[in-house]
């Protein structure tokens, strides 16, 4: 098991007014990236953020940018996240997306690219991608809204799509999203993820962000 696990704060919980300060103490905590959900009211019903946000974000930190593209045709709005100064842009296989060619893409800008995918799709459906991607971005819960009960049922298919990366891919690493708390962290640590996005367990931590945070980074611990 790698000792490199990485905390990724998603936005989608914090307060807007002060978004520049949630980053930031985000990152004083501990966090290591920010996580960016992108809706656009069609492949989600939600609608959020898009590049002129990532942008901001971009202005606020320099930690890394964790781009979740939750979006119908996400090829066409690759450039504007990378202008934005993403670093990692993740992309739904159930989109239908040309992958192979974005991820190429990607790339090619000096960016992470990751396959994300649902808790309904098999990991079947990304098996063939698995040699090209540098990351799989395994939800937890079904993707809209923060705040959501983590999906168990989805742990034996971060440990499957894990075996499969060491054989391929050994140096692409597994991503969770969802329901992450002190808890469920743990289980997805040990079932073979590496990186834990987090909305409402770090900005609506009841004790405040770097309450959330270091209540997380904790389970890295042991
Ligand atoms: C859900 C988003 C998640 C969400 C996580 O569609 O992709 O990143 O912000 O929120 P929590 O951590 O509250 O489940
Ligand atoms: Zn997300």
């Amino acid at each position: 098991m790698s000792q490199n696990q990485i905390l990724s704060a998603s936005i989608l919980s914090a307060d807007f007014t002060q978004l520049a300060s949630e980053i930031k103490a985000a990152e004083k905590a501990g966090s290591d990236w920010i996580h960016i959900d992108v809706m656009d009211g069609h492949f989600v019903p939600n609608l959020t953020m898009g590049p002129f946000i990532a942008a901001a974000c971009r202005r606020a930190t320099n930690i890394p940018l964790d781009v979740h593209l939750m979006i119908e045709n996400p090829g066409n709005l690759l450039p504007a996240f990378v202008e934005a100064g993403a670093d990692t842009i993740s992309i739904h296989i159930e989109t239908g997306a040309d992958i192979p060619e974005a991820v190429n893409y990607i790339q090619a800008q000096g960016c992470r690219a990751s396959i994300a995918l649902n808790p309904d799709t098999p990991t079947q459906a990304v098996s063939e991608l698995l040699p090209i991607v540098d990351q799989v971005l395994v939800m937890t819960v079904h993707p809209g809204y923060s705040g959501q009960k983590f999906i168990s049922d989805t742990l034996p298919k971060i440990t499957q799509i894990r075996k499969q990366l060491d054989e391929v891919n050994p140096e692409a690493q597994i991503e969770v999203d969802g329901g992450i708390n002190q808890e469920t962290i743990a289980d997805a640590l040990v079932a073979g993820a590496e990186i834990f996005v987090a909305a409402s367990a770090i900005f609506k931590h009841p004790q405040g962000i770097a309450a959330g945070v270091h209540a997380l980074r904790k389970q890295f611990a042991g």
